[in-house]
């Protein structure tokens, strides 16, 4: 045969294909993310996502020592109060469930940085992401809420601020804040291109913060969509975010592909809640295995072009990149 170009012969071995590998993943790209409760000696599985818990305060040395082993130094912290009420007061609370956390973990784990969910549903009564206005979340009465949640979040020790609220303008009502009280040099992580997703689901349950009635569509975007979401990425870029987010990050390799081409700030992808579900329930049931199907789920979201990656499989991902099996 005459065959010239033949691609096949850049595969015939294992280290040639490591060779000419076009994505390349460090673990120091992994972001872990972790549910803090309240009490003492909590450690709680959360039962639609296998292997994931809900730690007490105290109870965090043992996630952090397992990250610290794993070479994953990133942590994004969800508080989930026992007390929650119309305006979400646990979330600005200085005493609150994520303040402690952020303390704790800085002053007995100072090599983790810390970013800090910033968010109203894990705290409303309603479960909704800011204060309501009849049956809908009011935008701009809920920014000044944000503003206040995010300079206490910095106060307890937060590295990084990652508002997933949604709401118009919470970028720059942070960015103002943060400013205004000393804090220019903590970043902002927005969830720019945050979908209402049924991915979500898993998340809900664990972080007990499913809206108690209707749903977030008229807060997070309609996934039909792309141009909007590149619009919301420009717009928290304008408004002073220093990392962009697309999220969910299985079905939406193309997002994350376009925002990575358009902006010229680092680019996340959270892999969120029902991805890791769906990947533990397929696993259990024999039909796909459980490490190959997350390293291919990673290396997409790379090849993607995302540039860090939140991901619950942090720890066992960190370990296959160390091991040589994938990046
Ligand atoms: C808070 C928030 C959610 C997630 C991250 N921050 C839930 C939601 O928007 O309903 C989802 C994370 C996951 O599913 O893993 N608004």
């Amino acid at each position: 045969m005459n065959i010239t170009r033949r691609p096949r012969r850049l595969r015939s071995s294992s280290l040639l294909r490591k060779m000419v590998r076009e994505t390349r993943m460090d673990v120091s790209a992994l972001v872990y993310p972790l549910f803090v409760v309240e009490g003492e000696g909590k450690k709680e599985e959360i039962a639609s996502m296998p292997g994931q818990y809900r730690y007490s305060v105290d109870r965090l040395p043992e996630p952090m020592e397992e990250l610290r082993q794993a070479g994953v130094s990133a942590v994004l912290f969800f508080g989930i109060p026992d007390h929650k009420d119309e305006t979400g007061s646990g979330a600005y609370d200085p005493d609150g469930i994520v303040q402690r956390a952020l303390r704790y973990t800085k002053k007995h784990f100072p090599d983790i940085y810390c970013i800090a969910d910033l968010c109203m549903c894990e705290y409303t009564s309603h479960g909704h992401c800011g204060i309501l206005c009849g049956q809908d979340v009011d935008n701009d009465k809920t920014l000044g809420y944000l503003a206040r949640i995010a300079v206490s979040q910095a106060q307890a020790g937060a590295d990084m601020i990652a508002p997933s609220d949604m709401m118009d303008g919470r970028v720059a009502a942070i960015r103002g804040a943060l400013d205004q009280n000393g804090y220019t040099e903590v970043p902002i992580i927005a969830y720019s291109a945050k979908f209402a997703s049924s991915f979500y689901g898993p998340f809900r349950e664990a972080a007990d913060s499913a809206p108690a009635f209707g749903d977030r569509k008229t807060y997070q975007m309609d996934y039909h969509n792309r141009l909007e979401a590149l619009k919301e990425v420009q717009l928290d870029i304008e408004e002073g975010a220093d990392i962009v987010m697309v999220k969910p990050a299985l079905a939406y390799g193309d997002l994350i592909r376009e925002v990575r081409d358009l902006v010229r700030v680092p680019v996340a992808a959270y892999s969120v809640s029902g991805e890791y579900a769906m990947v533990k329930m397929t696993a259990v049931s024999g039909a796909v295995d459980e490490e190959n199907i997350m390293c291919e789920m990673a290396a997409a979201a790379f090849r993607a072009g995302c540039d860090i990656y939140i991901t619950y499989f942090a720890k066992e991902l960190a370990r296959c990149i160390n091991a040589g099996k994938i990046g």
